[in-house]
C-alpha cells in the first residue's frame, strides 16, 4: 500500500485516495526497526467486542517490527467475540470481562485494574463496543486510540458506512483519533479518504474502508508510540 518511497498515495488500492496523517512530512513511513536500534518497545492494551480484524492488522505490524510495540493483553467484553478467539489463536494474553447488566463505573475500573497491571502505554480500541467513563479516561490521558469508518466529524456513532451511503457523499473513509470524553469526538491523529461508488453496498464499501483502516491505525499508533503527537487545542500535530 505504501510505496518504496514512503508516497501518501495508495496506487495499488482503487479510490482509496490519501493517507492523510498530523504530519506533513510522512517521509518515513512504517518502517522495519533493526533488532537494537533504540526503538523502545512499548506495551498495547486491546480492547474488542467482536471480529478483530483490527486488532489482527495492529498484531501483525507488531510482530513484524513495523511499530515499536507489543500487545500486552488482548480484554473482550464478549466471551463469544471471534477476535478474542483469534488472540488466543496468536498466543497474546487475554482477559474476558463481561460488561452485560454492570455499572458503568466499576466495570471501567476493573479494565483499568487488568491494563495497569499489564503496565500498557497505550490502549487501542478496536471495534470495542463500549462507551467509555470519565474515569476510565482520565487513567490514560491522551492515551487512548479509536478507530472511526467514517472521516470524523461526518458520521460519528454506528452504522457509519450506511449513514454515509444513505446521505450520498462521494467521499468517506476512516478516522484514527486520541478519544476524549465525546463520542467520537477526540483529536484527529490519521485519516484515509474512500470513495464510494455508484454501485456501492454497504458491504463493499465497508469492505474498501476496512483496508484502509487495518493500514492507518498502525501508523497512528507508530505516532503516538514515536512521541511525534502534540494535542493543541482539538488539533493532534506533528512535533517539530
Ligand atoms: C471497524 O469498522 C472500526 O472502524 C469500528 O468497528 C469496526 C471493528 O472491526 N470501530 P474489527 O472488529 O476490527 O474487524
Amino acid at each position: 500500500m505504501r510505496d518504496d518511497e514512503g508516497s501518501l498515495y495508495c496506487p495499488d488500492l482503487p479510490n482509496a485516495g490519501i493517507l492523510r496523517c498530523a504530519q506533513n512530512d510522512m517521509a518515513r513511513g512504517i518502517s522495519t526497526p533493526a533488532r537494537g536500534d533504540g526503538w523502545a518497545m512499548k506495551k498495547l492494551g486491546i480492547l474488542l467486542s467482536g471480529r478483530g480484524s483490527n486488532f489482527e492488522a495492529i498484531a501483525r505490524n507488531a510482530l513484524e517490527g513495523k511499530i515499536p510495540a507489543r500487545i500486552a493483553v488482548v480484554i473482550s467484553n464478549r466471551e463469544e467475540a471471534r477476535g478474542l478467539a483469534l488472540a488466543r489463536e496468536m498466543g497474546f494474553e487475554t482477559r474476558v470481562i463481561p460488561s452485560q447488566g454492570r455499572d458503568r463505573e466499576a466495570y471501567d475500573r476493573e479494565m483499568v485494574a487488568v491494563l495497569k497491571g499489564f503496565q500498557v502505554d497505550l490502549v487501542c480500541l478496536a471495534g470495542f463496543m463500549r462507551i467509555l467513563s470519565p474515569g476510565f479516561i482520565r487513567e490514560f490521558p491522551r492515551r487512548i486510540l479509536n478507530i472511526h469508518p467514517a472521516l470524523l466529524p461526518s458520521f460519528p456513532g454506528l452504522d457509519a458506512q450506511k449513514k454515509a451511503l444513505d446521505y450520498g457523499v462521494k467521499l468517506t473513509g476512516c478516522t484514527v483519533h486520541i478519544v476524549d470524553e465525546g463520542v467520537d469526538t477526540g483529536p484527529i491523529v490519521c485519516q484515509a479518504a474512500v470513495a464510494v461508488r455508484d454501485d456501492d453496498t454497504e458491504e463493499t464499501l465497508a469492505a474498501r474502508i476496512l483496508a484502509e483502516e487495518h493500514r492507518i491505525y498502525s501508523e497512528a499508533i507508530r505516532l503516538l508510540l514515536e512521541d511525534r503527537i502534540e494535542v493543541v487545542g482539538r488539533r493532534a500535530v506533528l512535533r517539530k
